[in-house]
């Protein structure tokens, strides 16, 4: 399984995915370069991305404290998400995110 993020430079990067783990866990693990400053713990927004429309209504409906956590990104869209708060199951396979200007180092 795999998911497909797009870094800072408009390159994407074919990650491996595992049931379970976040797509921030992914994304960090694989070596990307995204901020992700508080670790996974929703209280920073720096894990920012932008979902791929054909993908955004396939994931769980945000939490309250992500919704609250997303107000203090820099700049919020219709398809922003915290990568900290999806977790990766089967059926995301395949999943394109982008990474947010504040989310990358
Ligand atoms: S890593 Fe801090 S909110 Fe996601």
């Amino acid at each position: 399984m795999k998911i497909l993020v797009t870094d800072g430079h408009g390159v994407e990067h074919e990650v491996e995915a595992t049931d379970g783990w976040t797509v921030m866990e992914m994304i960090r693990d694989a070596g990307l370069p995204i901020k992700a400053e508080c670790g996974g713990s929703c209280v920073c927004a720096t894990c920012h991305v932008l979902v791929d429309p054909d993908w955004f209504d396939k994931l769980p409906e945000k939490g309250e404290e992500e919704v609250d956590m997303l107000d203090l990104a820099l700049e919020v869209f219709d398809n922003s998400r915290l990568s900290c708060q999806i977790e990766f199951e089967p059926s995301l396979d395949g999943l394109k995110v982008t990474l947010a200007p504040d989310a990358i180092m």
